[in-house]
C-alpha cells in the first residue's frame, strides 16, 4: 500500500453544521482537560470527581482514561516511548475531535513527554486546552501503589515503568499545578472546575 498516494486521493468533505452551532446547541463551549502525572498521582480520581460536577451542572462532558482505553483503542501499544507517542498521539486526535463536538472532555494519561503533550494541545487549538500536572513524586506514588505496580516495577517484573525506568518529563507551562501531596480532593476538584469556568 503506497500511503502518501491514497492519502492525495482523500478529499475533505465539509459538513453544513459549524463548531459554533454544535456549541450553541449545547450552550458551551468544547474543551480539552489534559491530566498528566506519574501513575498514583490521582489524575484518575481527580477527572472522576470533576465529571461527576460537571455532570451535575449539566455539562456535557466525556472521559478518556489511560488504562480504559488501552482496553480498546489502544489495546495493541505497549510503554516503550515509541508505543506511548502513538497512545498519545491517537488520545489527542479523539480528544480534539470530542472537543469539536462540543464536549469538555477529561483526558488522564501519564503523557511523559512534553512533546507529545505539546501536540494534543495543538490539535485541539490554544484557547481549548487546559494543561494540569497532577503532581506527586515518585516515593510517594511508589507508597500508594494502588494497583501494586510500582512494587512489580522494582522487582523488575514490568519493564519501561515511568518513574522507575522509563522517564517522566515534568510539565513545562500548565495551566495548573496539582501538589496531590498537600491538597485534599475536594480542594483538587476545586482548582480544577475553577480553571475550566474562567
Ligand atoms: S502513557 O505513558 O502512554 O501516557 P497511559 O496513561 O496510557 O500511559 O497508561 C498508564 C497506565 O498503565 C498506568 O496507570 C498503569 O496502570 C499501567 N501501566 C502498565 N505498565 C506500565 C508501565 N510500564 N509504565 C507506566 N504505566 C504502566
Amino acid at each position: 500500500m503506497n500511503t502518501s498516494d491514497s492519502n492525495s486521493n482523500i478529499i475533505w468533505h465539509e459538513g453544513k453544521i459549524t463548531y459554533d452551532d454544535r456549541c450553541e446547541n449545547l450552550g458551551q463551549e468544547g474543551m480539552v482537560v489534559w491530566f498528566t502525572g506519574l501513575s498514583g498521582s490521582g489524575k484518575s480520581t481527580i477527572a472522576v470527581e470533576v465529571e461527576r460536577e460537571l455532570i451535575k451542572a449539566r455539562k456535557a462532558v466525556y472521559r478518556l482514561d489511560g488504562d480504559n482505553i488501552r482496553h480498546g483503542l489502544n489495546s495493541d501499544l505497549g510503554f516503550s516511548a515509541e508505543d506511548r507517542n502513538e497512545n498519545i498521539r491517537r488520545i489527542a486526535e479523539v480528544a480534539a475531535l470530542m472537543k469539536d463536538a462540543g464536549l469538555i472532555t477529561l483526558a488522564s494519561f501519564i503523557s511523559p513527554f512534553q512533546e507529545m503533550r505539546d501536540f494534543a494541545r495543538k490539535k485541539a487549538g490554544e484557547d481549548n486546552f487546559i494543561e494540569i500536572y497532577v503532581k506527586a513524586d515518585v516515593e510517594t506514588c511508589a507508597q500508594r501503589d494502588p494497583k501494586g505496580l510500582y512494587d512489580k516495577a522494582k522487582k523488575g517484573e514490568i519493564d519501561n515503568f515511568t518513574g522507575i525506568s522509563s522517564p517522566y518529563e515534568e510539565p513545562e507551562e500548565p495551566e495548573l499545578v496539582l501538589d496531590t501531596t498537600k491538597l485534599s480532593l475536594e480542594e483538587s476538584v476545586k482548582k480544577v472546575l475553577t480553571e475550566i469556568n474562567s
